[in-house]
């Protein structure tokens, strides 16, 4: 093992946080049971946030960013975990209190592994990544609630991570799926994943009526603010909300009239700090519902060296579908 490695460093530089590529060395770690060799990472919305400096992800620095990891066991000081176990990492605070995944190496709480199962590889696992285990949390809260059994599911923020991993599910599961999306030139893509009918973001971002017709038997969310207002407003009696994200802002404009007169539930997900229970529901969900042939097609893989630009491509909404990152590279 080479004794120093690149990662990607949030620090502050005059008062504000800045990211760049520094070499770490082992003693650099933080002193967690088991050492992680990290070969992919991913790029999430809140990745772009961090690297970019567009967003203040980081609640200490210097902090080593990326929410995401997957990689193999080196060594462990926890017998749950042993040299050349497969792992990934999602969330638990990494690139925000914790040390996250843009590294070669990363020493981590060994409650914060997750096995990977059989049906993934470490690359797969990455182009799943945050996004992707969101969609499926997403889709067990749906599911949860349990009466969405017919009718139209909205996905939001369609052409990005959450939503094409969403609209890949929801159709493989028996879903009717409509995508919301700011980029018509996606639609062939969308179409190509499972979506049947399409609502321009526009559509849905004007402010609109408290309750009006009512279409959405279900709906994810990655956008916020109007958006998730008019939605909960054009969701069917019974329907429910599953709110993810806040690409679109971080308020939330709406009335207590879709709860009350048609019972709408809003569902809220928070993939970050999910126990280990969810955790394994949406793992499963991927295992059975997820289509290796469209998450490649949805996938794209990027050296470390490219974060810096990939940052802000995602923060001004450039991505489309997923985008895995080679620590190696
Ligand atoms: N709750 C959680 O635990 C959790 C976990 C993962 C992600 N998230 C959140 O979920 C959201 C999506 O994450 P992601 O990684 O999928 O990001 P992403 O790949 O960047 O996707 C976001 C999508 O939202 C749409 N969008 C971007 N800017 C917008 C705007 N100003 N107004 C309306 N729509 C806009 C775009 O889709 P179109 O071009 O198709 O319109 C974009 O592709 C982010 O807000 C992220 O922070 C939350």
């Amino acid at each position: 093992m080479a004794d120093h490695f690149r990662a990607l460093v949030i620090e502050d530089r005059d008062g504000k946080p800045v990211g760049g590529f520094k070499n770490l060395t082992f003693a650099d770690l933080p002193d967690h049971d088991v050492l992680v060799e990290v070969q992919f990472s991913t790029l999430n919305y809140k990745d772009g946030l961090a690297v970019s400096g567009k967003g203040r992800i980081a609640r200490r620095l210097p902090m080593v960013a990326g929410v995401d990891l997957a990689g193999i066991v080196v060594e462990s000081r926890n017998p749950d975990w042993k040299p050349g176990d497969k792992v990934a990492v999602n969330g638990w605070g990494m690139s925000e209190t914790e040390w996250g995944g843009y590294t070669r190496f990363q020493r981590l709480k060994p409650e914060w592994l997750t096995r990977l199962p059989d049906a993934f590889s470490l690359e797969q696992s990455m182009a799943i990544g945050t996004a992707g285990y969101t969609a499926a949390l997403a889709i067990h809260a749906l599911e949860l609630w349990g009466k969405i059994k017919t009718g139209e599911v909205l996905v939001t923020g369609a052409a990005g991570g959450v939503g094409s991993v969403a609209i890949t599910l929801l159709a493989r599961r028996g879903y009717k799926v409509t995508a919301s999306t700011g980029r018509p030139q996606t639609h062939d893509y969308l179409a190509s994943l499972g979506a049947t009918g399409f609502v321009d973001r526009t559509e849905l971002s004007e402010k609109g009526g408290a309750l009006q017709k009512e279409r959405w038997a279900g709906a994810i969310d990655s956008v916020g603010s109007t958006t998730l207002a008019n939605i909960l407003a054009q969701t069917i009696q019974s329907g429910a909300v599953a709110a993810c994200g806040l690409a679109g802002g971080a308020d939330l404009p709406a009335t207590v009239m879709p709860h009350i007169l048609r019972g709408v539930a809003l569902l809220g997900i928070n993939s970050v700090t999910a126990p280990h229970s969810e955790r394994d529901k949406a793992w499963a969900i991927l295992s059975e519902s997820l289509d290796l042939n469209h998450l490649t097609a949805m996938t794209t893989v990027e050296p470390l060296s490219n974060l810096p630009q990939l940052a802000q491509d995602i923060v001004a909404g450039k991505i489309r579908g997923r985008v895995v990152i080679d620590v190696a590279k």
